[in-house]
């Protein structure tokens, strides 16, 4: 069962003002950098690459200078990303909502930090292996849950975003091909196609 939003998914996304985007960004550097890390010992694997829930565009310009990428987000601070002055002009930023736009699959797909307000993880998940050719990765910041059985998901406290923390037994059971690590306080899906 899900829970109701008291806003349309996504309008806490696209009603957020440029100041509380600069806020977000911040003190994920330890989850970006591991990212980074991964890609740079993988990447010549990967042609075409996807991200999924790029905000700003943080990811892109840490890890895919000159190569080819594209990133989508529902919300607007992917605008910053569009208009950034040191744009790679490899890179394309759309705004779409993941679930219901219409994409071509790509070789990488990943989404570092967005599984946390989704409506469904599972859904989530099931939709960016979908879009993958070779490999999915998804990085949670909300905390690394080994004791409950099922995924957390509640709303947070205006009612207009869900706030999920990953269940690393659900994880297991429902994706046995997954490689699931703890960073810090945070959890890593990595899913081979
Ligand atoms: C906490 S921010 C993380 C942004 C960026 N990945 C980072 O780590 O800096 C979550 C992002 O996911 C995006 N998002 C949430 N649901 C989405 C969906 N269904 N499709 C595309 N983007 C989505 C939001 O708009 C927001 O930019």
């Amino acid at each position: 069962m899900s829970l109701r939003l008291t806003r349309p998914y996504g309008t806490y996304w696209t009603t957020m003002d440029a100041e509380r985007w600069n806020s977000f960004h911040y003190n994920q550097g330890a989850i970006h950098e591991d990212f980074d890390k991964w890609y740079k010992a993988n990447a010549p694997t990967f042609d075409t690459v996807l991200e999924v829930g790029c905000g700003h565009g943080e990811q892109a310009r840490i890890t895919f200078g000159g190569h080819k990428y594209l990133g989508i987000d529902i919300g607007n601070g992917i605008e910053i990303a569009q208009n950034h002055k040191k744009k790679d002009p490899l890179h394309e930023f759309i705004q779409i909502d993941v679930m219901t736009a219409k994409l071509t699959k790509h070789d990488l797909v990943f989404a570092i930090n967005v599984i946390d307000h989704v409506e469904s993880p599972n859904a989530f998940i099931d939709r960016l292996i979908s879009l993958a050719n070779k490999q999915v990765v998804i990085h949670s910041y909300n905390g690394y849950d080994k004791a409950s059985d099922n995924h957390t998901i509640k709303v947070n406290g205006t009612g207009d975003c869900y706030l999920n923390k990953l269940s690393v037994k659900e994880l297991t059971r429902t994706y046995p091909q997954a490689e699931i690590k703890r960073l810090v306080s945070s959890t890593i899906v990595r899913i081979t196609i």
